[in-house]
């Protein structure tokens, strides 16, 4: 279907189009990013223009090695080397003081960039023939859900793009964790597809001030933490299910919606029972299935045109972070 209006391209065209300038969507092992020649100025601009991106957020700059992340960056201190070592290729993104040959318009005018040595074949394949770093946040508008399938990028970029890479759903579903290495102490910028324990295994003391969710104009003080993001067309509604009086409202609600002909989707753990027009329940229930099937979950709803998502609030514990965070800028109202 998406086919006809974007064009699906092989690497190596993908490799020629990046080169002159151009805009290509690819799979990572997390979500499908939105690459353009990192070091060519006009051609970031584009990204930001087709995401409808704020300015103040700066992007992932991805690469093919380590080699190639140290080039872009003035210090590489011993916790890098370390989270490299362990972690790379795979999803995590270090944050470190850049270099000038660095566009300012990639780190939103921070002194420092954001690298990424991606595990994804095809995306290390790009990498390597165009020898460029690739400057790609997801390829998504900007605070919608990220895209783990091309249909995915086809629907919400379409025209603004050159081609798409296929690769088919991304195996992990959640985009990578960000951490930045430019102060004292490390510090988790964003919790990603490696969990909080794993990565201070590794790293050492890592500081996590929990889920900041900046104030609209606040993006520079906290880039990436805009309060309303990863979210669907459908409201989203988190919903305690071990809460009898808010699970009592809920049904009231939901009842009340469908008796006015909206359509309501209902996704959860096992627990939340709702009469809805569409329910799935997510098994095995661990983080790394619900990471992969999450966003796919929520753009099937929005496909079919739910108006409401009533969603199981996720369970606590380091290990379901990044879904929790996902969640909750999700369900900020637009
Ligand atoms: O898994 C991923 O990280 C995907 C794939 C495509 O690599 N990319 C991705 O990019 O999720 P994006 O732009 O949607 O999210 C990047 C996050 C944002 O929260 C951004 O603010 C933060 O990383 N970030 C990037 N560069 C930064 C920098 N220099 N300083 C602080 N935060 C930075
Ligand atoms: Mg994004």
């Amino acid at each position: 279907m998406y086919r006809g209006c974007v064009k699906i391209v092989s690497v190596q065209r993908a490799a020629e189009l990046l080169r002159a300038g151009g805009l290509v969507a690819f799979p990572t092992e997390t979500v499908y990013g939105l690459g353009a020649n990192a070091l060519d100025p006009l051609a970031v601009r584009r990204i930001f223009a087709a995401k409808g991106r704020p300015p103040t957020n700066p992007l992932i700059v991805h690469v093919a090695d380590v080699a190639a992340a140290r080039a872009l960056v003035r210090v590489w201190p011993p916790a890098a080397q370390r989270l490299a070592d362990a972690f790379w290729p795979g999803p995590l993104t270090l944050v470190l003081p850049k270099q000038p040959q660095v566009p300012d318009i990639v780190t939103a005018g921070l002194d420092a960039v954001g690298v990424r040595v991606p595990s994804h074949p095809l995306a290390q394949e790009l990498l390597r023939s165009t020898g460029l770093p690739i400057a790609a946040p997801s390829a998504n508008r900007s605070t919608e859900l990220s895209p783990t399938r091309p249909e995915h990028v086809a629907r919400s970029l379409g025209s603004a793009l050159d081609g798409i890479v296929d690769g088919g759903p991304t195996a992990l579903g959640l985009e990578s964790a960000v951490i930045d290495l430019t102060g004292a102490e490390p510090r988790l910028l964003r919790p990603g597809s490696l969990d909080l324990d794993r990565l201070r295994e590794v790293c050492g003391p890592l500081r996590w001030e929990g889920n900041v969710i900046a104030r609209k104009g606040e993006a520079q003080l906290a880039p990436g933490m805009m309060e309303r993001h990863y979210a669907p067309r459908a409201q989203l509604v988190l919903v305690d299910a071990d809460d009898p009086a808010q699970l009592e409202a809920i049904k009231k609600d939901s009842q009340s919606l469908r008796a006015r002909g909206r359509k309501v989707g209902c996704l959860g753990f096992g627990v939340l029972q709702l009469k809805a027009d569409w329910t799935h329940a997510f098994d095995p229930q661990d983080p790394e299935t619900v990471g992969r099937e999450l966003y796919a979950r929520l753009h099937e709803l929005d496909e079919r045109g739910a108006d409401v998502i009533y969603m199981e609030r996720p369970p606590a514990g380091n290990r379901w972070l990044a879904i929790r965070d996902r969640l909750q800028r999700a369900s900020v109202k637009g």
